[in-house]
Parts: C-alpha cells; structure tokens; sequence
C-alpha cells in the first residue's frame, strides 16, 4: 500500500521547482508541469503500474481524444488520469470543457501549478490551493488509492469483462514475458511445465500455447472458486492442481496470487455477488460459454481456427443423443443406460454432449448414472479452458440429478488423435495418465461428437497449421486416401476425417457400436472423398446421413449467419454410422433440409423431428465410382471421349491428350504478380533478399533452433509457404533473375508481370513444358474438378494462374523440354484416330480436334447436359453430328480469346466531365447499378452505350467485362502493405481501349455461342 509523506524526495523537488516558479514567472512553468509528471511516475512506479503520456481516449462516433497522462496498472486498466493546464487557463472551466468532450470521471486529476481539482466517480473530491506539501500529499494519496467501485449488476458485469478479456491476456502475457527474464524460479517452473505439457499433449506445441494455457488458468482460477462454488477445485482438479504450481512461482513478485489478481477485484466481485444471489446454474453457464468464447475469439484467433472452437446448437445435440438412443433400442437392444455401452466423446469443448448424455441416462434409468458416471462415460479436450469448463459442467450436472459430488473421473486432457499414436507416455499427472489408460482399456460402443474441421492453414506466415499424426495419418492414407480415384486429396487432411477414421476404428475394435458426429458435409460428394464414403459403407451395416447444407462457397445466396446451423461458412451434417455383427445390409440413406432454410429453421425442424426416425431418408444406391449424391448425373458420360485421366484415374486407359497442368500456383500473390514490371521486380527481389538475409544467418548458427520459431514472418517482408520453407530448411539458394519475370493470365482478360521460378514459385506444375522461355504455344483452360461455380472455359497463350478460372486446368496445343527443345503434339495418337474413325475423315488434324474441343465446351447444350459431370470429372467430348461447325466455331472462339487485345474496338461512347487535361487513369471502376449500359470509369470519365447482353458471356459467375471491371483497381494488399496500379505511364489509354475490346469480345462470343449446332 501507498504512503505518500510529505518527506519523501520528489515531493521536496516538486516544491522547489514551484518556488522557483513562483520567482520567475511563467519561464518556469514547463519545468513545474513537469516536476508534477515526474512525481506521478514514481509512485506509480513503486505501485508496479506505467504512466503513459498522451493516452488514447476513446470516444463512441468520435475520433479519439487524448489525455495528458494516464496509469495503467499489471492489466492494462486505467487506475488514473491526469491532465495538466496553464497558470492563465480556468481550471474549473477547463474541467467542464473536457467532461464535455468525453474525457473519463472515473479518477482524473486536473492540475494546473498550486491548484488541483479530482474528480472521482463523476463527484467532486477535492478542489484544492496545493502550495504546502500537507495538501499535495493529501491530494496524491486519494488519487492513488482509489480503487473503482464494483459494478453491481451481473449483466453489466459479464458484458465488462468480456470486453476486457482480450486486454487483460495481452497483459497477463506481458507480465510471463517479463518474469520469464526476471525471476528464476518461476522460469525454471514454467520450463518444467512446458517440458511436461509438450510430454504430455504434443511434442510440437509451442511455447505460446502453453503461455495461453497459464493465461486461461490465470484469468477463470477465482470464476471457478467462488463463482461456481466449488473451492477445493483448484486442489482436486487432476490438471489445474499442477498449474497453481506454477502461477504461484509466477507471482511471487506480487505477493499472492490473489494479491497479483487485486485488480481485477471489480469484475469478478460483481460476478460473484450476483453468483450468490442467483442460484441459477444455466446463467452462470452461460457466462462461462460467453468467457470461453470470448478468450479464443478477442485473444487466441488463430487456436479457434485451428482447433475448431465452436458450440455444437442444442437441437443438434439433443437430435443426435436421442437418435441415438434410438437405434441403440432398436438394432442393439440396448440403450445409453445400459451397462457395457462405453460413451466416449472424443472433442468435448464445454461438455455438452456428455451433459446431454447424462440427462438421457437419467430420463432411461436414474439408478444407472451413478455407475455410469463412474465407468462409463468418457471425454477428452486438447484446450485449459474449455477442460476446466466441462468438468465442472458434468460434475455439477451429476450433482443436480444425484444430489451427490463426485469428482467425474472420465475426462482427460489429452489430444484424442495422440491416443491412437502408439507410444507410451505420461499424461500431465499421473491422475491424468491413469484415466488415459482407462480409456484406452475401455471397449468404446458409442463416439458421439462434433470434430474440429478446417483443411489446414490458408497462410504459412500464421503459422498454425494443423498437426501431423503419423499413426491417424497413416492410416487415413492406407484406406480413405488409397482407395480415392481424385488427384487431389489434400482435402483428406481435414482433422474430422481423421475423427471419421480413429471412431470407425474405435468401433471396429469392439466389434459393433455408433459413430454420431456432427461435421462438415464436404465428404458427401467431395471428391477426393470417394474413397472414405467407400470405406463407410465398409465399416458400417447402416448410415443416416442428415445433410444441414450451408456452404455459403458453393451457394453465394446463402449467408453463414443466417442459413448455417454454426454460422459457418461449410456446409455441415450429420452422420449417425451403425456397425453390427450381422454384417449384411449395407445401407446408405441420404436425406437434406431445405438449402434455403434459415438456421432457425433448421433447428426447429430437428426439434419436431426429435430422432433420425421421423426423418425421410432416401436409399443411395450403390455404384462402383462411390459417388452418393448423383442427382443431375448423365448416363451417357462413359461413353464420351475423355480429354484426361490423371496418373490414379489412368488404370490403363487412353484420352485425348498426353499431358495436363494446373494453372500456376505462387502462394504469395502480392509479391509474384503486378501489372508493373518493374514494381513487381522490386518486390521479388526486396522478398529474395529477405530470405537470402534469415538462411545466411540460420547456416551460420551451430545450434539451430526449432525451424519455424526461428524464421521471421514480418508480413511486410516476406512471404513463407510450404515449399519455400522446405527449400530453406535444405539450404537452397537462388537469386534473382532477370528472365524470371514473365507475363502470366492472372484472371480473364487480366495480364500482369508474374515472377516463375522453382524457387519462389510455389507450384509451376507442368508449365516448365508448356512454356519453356521463349515458344509459341496455345492453352485451353477450364475449370478444374470440384469448382463450386458454374462450368468455364477460356483459351491463352501466355502462363495460367491457377486462379484465373477456378482450379484452372489447362491443356495445351504443343509440350516441349524445358530447355524448348523438342516440340510435340499434346493431342494424342489414339484421340486422333478416333476422331478420324468416327468421321471417316483422314483429313482431320490435331490443331481441328483441339479447336473442336474449345467449340463443345462452350457449348449452352454441353454444359446443361453435363454440368453435375463436369463438376466431378475432366470433361468428356461427344462426337457431335457436325464436326467442322464445331472446329470452325471453336477456331473463331480461341481467336476471339487468346487475342483479345488486337480485336476491334467496341463504339462504347466517352463523356467526360469538364476536366483537363483528361485523365484515363482508373482508381476503381463501376457499373452503374441503375443503368447497365454505362459504366464508370472514374470521377471525370462515364461510358456508355454497353451492349445488353454484355453479361451473358461469364467465366464462373462473374461477366468478362465484370472481371476488368474487378481487376483493373488501384489495390493495396493488407499484409504485406504492396500495391498493385493497373495504370499504365507509357500507355495511358490502354484500360478503356480493354473495356471497349473486351465488350466486343463478349458480343461476339455470344454470337457464336448462340449459333452452335445440336451436341447429339
Ligand atoms: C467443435 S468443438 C466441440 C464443441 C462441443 N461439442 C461443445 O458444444 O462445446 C471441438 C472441441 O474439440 C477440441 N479439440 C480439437 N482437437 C482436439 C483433439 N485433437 N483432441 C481433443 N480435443 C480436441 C477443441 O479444443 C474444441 O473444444
């Protein structure tokens, strides 16, 4: 405790300066202010709190104002202000002027020299002449006392601190930091703990996590003492008892921990006053819920991503407990209650399925719970906080339905997927470890959950990709990824397939049981998923699948907040998997709700619904490509020419041409691509020298530090992906080079400067051979397998980035070496003779197939006719009655495309503004969206006379001149801070001559798409 006296050394300077002050006049007053600042920063120094100058003021629909100085204590919260005037201003004057303008009136000290006026709590304290010390000190010692009053009402004290959540981590974080440096015993604590989680949960985890997991216990340690009145939980808790080991350690500077927590007495005051009043636990749960979300949300985004923190809606987890209460009765002649049915609920974030579980077994038979709860029921959760927040959960449940506490034996805090990893490790405590054991020893009949799902980190620079499981891995390889026909299965590396897998497993062991989850709906129909729902179909005699839709990727109408049952942006189902001993029927059965359904809806319909009984599930037949949603499909697929097989699809069979690649892949678009040469240069090599500078310094090292806590990931300097790293961790070196900067098509009818190298380019794929530097050459792209938007084609003779289509695929006119040597035809032998033969025309060549090819693909009847195939497979050519129509038609097209900038231009007439001289230069473009016929160039420029029917001409969703109207934008690229100007110095013009082209293009593709011939 502060005890300001009038003796101490700064109080005797400050008077000094004042007398000098009060002799010379104003000359001195600066040093005065300043004497008062320095006095404020030492006692807030030996309070352990900062004194910042200028301290940001926020104000609601105002910008911020600021204060002359504010303390802040360990959290981050504001103790105290402190503003400073002139001799000549009126004080109190000056105080209303700032209460007006939003400063704070919590404690606020206004000064001015030998006068002060505090204000605390919005009343008046003191106004006092403080020209003797006695005054000053008095002054000082409110100011310094104040502790803010508790707030009283549990809302507003909820809404407090989860709005301060994200402040109060950082700070604790701060704090960790800083005592790591400063005090030993606790870094030899947090070593030790660090040592023991990573033994424990995952060899790789970071030293971050394991501070998260300290700042979880840190901040909820006192919500679950008292708030939850449950005190010994801290002692009794298999986990939490070996963090206080270290919290205590942590703190030792501060005193006790509840010294170290004193200020933030006011939140958690309120919290358990209300707490005491209101006996009502659901209230208090849902605070809980409020906290844990809130921490991943506001603090720990990127554990949110990667772990898949979301709550599972209550309809859906009373739907599927009782679904599966359901079958159990009916096919196993058992039910929830019933002893030897093991439940086991691998992900359990809060608890609810199990909460939910222990109502139903209660409802069944209460006399069984107890022994359930004992033996029977299982969980496990990866994170602190939700752990702690299940447990107390279930055991309060237990409690309430029993009238009894007992400690719940069945969770564990261990990472489900590190289970089926086979090695012998302790986990955590041996409390801990023995329930692991438990459970491992447990036949498990029922898996009931909501996996985490997230195919893995967009960024490498986030660094926080999924883990690898060398055991779940394999065997996801060995069976779902085996048995997958797609050259693409980087899907399969979601972590809810690796939950498919080891509950498959699971059940399999026991010899029959249930698998419910709850998950992504991407393995439906996804296609690198063929070989799981092949693989389903194995394990389980019967599966109910209940498809919730909401993939707002696939379905722009939809909105995630209102259409999706999680608020997600992927569609989501559940699975009910029954595995039996009779071992005959094996039944898949399908059933969707309405794609249009808001989430509310849904929630209803599964609430009047109650099991999947009542639902109407339709029988998918079976078919040997393990396809189930085959609606839409055409039966006559098998019989066109295909234009590819990939290496797993291939099994021998012959197709039109010999070689196929994906559109260029750079992973770090804002540095590979620009439309100025030059810039995108700088950039590159700015990048390259970055890289150049961290390997150098990381060869250099003799004792080299885990990979990627060494690297930098400043955005603004570079750009990690995976194989950049691997080319690091190898070594390589590659400068930059001059003839790596090529022309790409980074979208339709958008060229920009792209730099290709094997180095810096993530994946060329096989354009090496398709554009060896310095040859001809002619590609037709389309959209790859699974695009999401409607079926696209277009043609270019420069570098495809993967993006310009979605998933571009492309196929070239000619292959060469990579030196350029050694051109060929890409369209094969044995697809020339079959266009030969069918015609019985000798005269066809390979440049009039590949044209015809480009002709059906446009085809309106085509695309109708084939698009659920087209959406699953690389397309297949019917031989169509007229072939020449065809060639020809699809000659004019590739014309048309791949030379788009010489075409004519289209009449589209200028008006300009009254401006000179006038200005072509484009910020951002736009259609006008009352009048289609005009577009705005920029401020001073208007076209119009757009053509109706512009629109109709669309590559994925969006029109051709839609697409220049998208990409030919000044943008700045948020993470990296690089720009991109389409503007060009030396030919200004260029972007309203595109405009006028490429409305002539889309004319005239419309014209000769329209005037195709029947396919059949
Ligand atoms: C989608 S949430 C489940 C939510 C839960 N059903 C509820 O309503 O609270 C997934 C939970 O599983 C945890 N989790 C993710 N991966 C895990 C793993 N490998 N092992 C154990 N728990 C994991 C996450 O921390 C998260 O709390």
């Amino acid at each position: 405790m502060l005890d300001i006296k009038p003796t101490h050394k700064p109080i005797k300077e400050y008077f000094t300066e004042l007398e000098a002050f009060a002799t010379h006049g104003h000359s001195n007053e600066m040093t005065v202010r300043n004497a008062f600042q320095d006095l404020l920063q030492h006692y807030s120094r030996k309070l352990s709190w900062q004194f910042i100058e200028e301290y940001p003021i926020k104000r609601k629909g105002r910008r911020d104002a600021s204060v002359d100085g504010a303390l802040l204590d360990q959290f981050s919260l504001a103790r105290g202000f402190w503003e400073a005037k002139d001799t000549h201003d009126n004080l109190p004057t000056e105080v209303a002027k700032k209460f007006a303008d939003g400063y704070p009136q919590t404690n606020i000290l206004f000064w001015q020299p030998g006068r002060v006026i505090l204000y605390q709590d919005a009343r008046l304290i003191l106004d006092e002449d403080i020209s003797t010390p006695a005054k000053l000190v008095e002054v000082l010692n409110a100011f310094f006392t104040w502790d803010q009053p508790y707030i009283r009402e549990w809302e507003h004290a909820v809404e407090e601190f989860k709005s301060t959540i994200p402040t109060l981590a950082e700070s604790v974080l701060k704090i960790l930091k800083q005592q790591k440096e400063s005090n030993r015993p606790f870094r030899e604590s947090f070593d030790r703990f660090y040592e023991l989680v990573k033994a424990s949960v995952n060899p790789g985890l970071s030293v971050h996590a394991v501070e998260e997991m300290l700042i979880q216990h840190i901040l909820t340690r006192r919500i679950f003492t008292t708030i939850f009145n449950s005190p010994t939980f801290l002692q009794k808790n298999a986990v939490a008892r070996e963090i206080e080991g270290v919290v205590s350690a942590l703190v030792q500077g501060f005193g006790t921990v509840d010294d170290f927590l004193k200020p933030l007495d006011r939140f958690y005051k309120a919290l358990e006053l209300a707490a005491g009043i209101n006996e009502d636990y659901s209230q208090k749960q849902t605070f809980l819920n409020v906290v844990y979300e809130k921490f991943f949300q506001g603090f720990a985004v990127k554990v949110a991503d990667t772990h898949g923190i979301v709550y599972t809606p209550q309809p859906i987890v009373d739907f599927m407990v009782k679904s599966v209460e359901a079958v159990l009765q009916k096919d196993f002649g058992k039910g929830l209650a019933s002893e030897g049915v093991h439940i086991l609920d691998p992900f359990v974030g809060t608890g609810n399925f199990i909460l939910r579980v222990m109502r139903e077994i209660h409802a069944q038979k209460p006399e069984a719970l107890r022994y359930k709860y004992l033996n029977e029921l299982h969980c496990n959760e990866l994170m602190l906080l939700p752990y702690y927040i299940a447990c107390l959960n279930i055991e309060h449940l237990f409690f309430e339905l029993t009238g009894q506490y007992e400690p719940f034996p069945g969770i564990c805090l261990v990472d489900t997927f590190e289970l089926v990893e086979d090695r012998q490790i302790g986990m955590f405590t041996s409390d801990n470890t023995d329930r692991v054991q438990r459970q491992k020893d447990s036949p498990i009949y029922v898996v009931i959950g909501n996996p985490p799902y997230n195919a893995g980190q967009v960024i490498e620079n986030d660094n926080n990709k999924n883990r690898k499981y060398p055991a779940i891995d394999k065997r996801v390889s060995d069976t779902y990824a085996k048995d997958s026909k797609a050259s693409n299965k980087n899907a399969l590396s979601d972590p809810y397939v690796k939950a498919f897998r080891m509950a498959a497993d699971e059940i399999i062991s026991t010899g029959e049981g249930i698998v419910a989850f709850v998950s992504n709906n991407g393995f439906l129909d996804g296609i690198a998923f063929d070989g799981m729902r092949k693989h389903i179909r194995k394990d389980f005699e019967n599966t109910w699948l209940l498809d919730l839709g909401g993939n707002v990727r696939e379905n722009p109408k939809l909105s995630g907040t209102t259409h999706n049952v999680f608020g997600i942006q992927v569609g989501v189902s559940i699975a009910i998997l029954t595995r039996m001993r009779t071992g005959e029927l094996h039944s898949v059965n399908y059933a969707r709700m309405d794609e249009y359904w808001t989430k509310r809806q849904k929630y209803k319909q599964l609430v009047v619904d109650s099991d999947y009984r009542a639902v109407q599930f339709n029988r998918v037949s079976e078919r040997d490509d393990n396809v189930w949603l085959s609606e839409g499909m055409a039966d006559d697929w098998e019989d066109l020419i295909p234009i590819f097989f990939n290496s797993t699809n291939r099994l021998g069979r012959s197709s039109l041409f010999e070689l196929s690649s994906n559109g260029v892949k750079t992973n770090r678009d804002s540095w590979a691509y620009n439309f100025s040469r030059a810039e995108l240069g700088l950039n590159i090599r700015r990048m390259i020298d970055e890289y150049m500078i961290q390997l150098g310094r990381y060869l250099l090292m003799s004792d080299k530090p885990n990979f990627d806590d060494y690297i930098s990931n400043d955005d603004t300097k570079i750009s990690w992906s995976e194989s950049l790293k691997n080319t690091f961790q190898r070594g390589t070196v590659e400068e930059f080079a001059i003839d790596g900067v090529r022309t790409s098509m980074y979208r339709p009818f958008t060229q920009e400067a792209c730099y290709f190298s094997r180095t810096y380019t993530e994946r060329r794929y096989q354009f090496p051979r398709i554009f060896p530097t310095g040859v001809e050459n002619s590609v037709i792209c389309l959209s790859g397998i699974g695009s999401s938007k409607p079926f696209q084609s277009l043609a270019v003779n420069m570098i495809a980035c993967l993006d310009m289509l979605e998933k571009t695929q492309c196929f070239s006119l000619f292959v060469y070496d990579d030196d350029g040597s050694n051109k060929r035809d890409n369209i094969s032998d044995w697809g020339l003779e079959q266009f030969q033969a069918h015609y019985n025309d000798k005269g066809i060549s390979k440049l009039d197939i590949f044209h015809y090819v480009y002709g059906i693909l446009h085809s309106p009847q085509y695309r109708a006719k084939y698009a659920a195939n087209l959406k699953r497979e690389l397309p297949r050519v019917p031989f169509a009655p007229d072939f020449k129509a065809f060639a020809e038609a699809g000659k004019k097209l590739m014309d048309l495309h791949v030379n788009y900038e010489e075409q004519s231009e289209f009449a589209l007439t200028e008006v300009w503004a009254e401006v000179k001289p006038k200005d072509y230069r484009v910020a951002k473009m736009k259609r006008d969206s009352k009048d289609a016929t005009r577009l705005i160039y920029n401020q001073s420029l208007t076209l119009i006379g757009i053509p109706m029917g512009v629109d109709d001409y669309k590559l994925g969703n969006r029109s051709a001149l839609n697409w220049i109207v998208d990409q030919y934008q000044v943008s700045t690229d948020k993470r990296s801070g690089i720009t991109n100007n389409p503007n060009r110095e030396d030919d200004p013009t260029y972007i309203v001559r595109l405009i006028k082209k490429v409305v002539g293009v889309s004319m005239e593709t419309n014209a000769v798409v329209e005037s195709l011939p029947p396919i059949e």
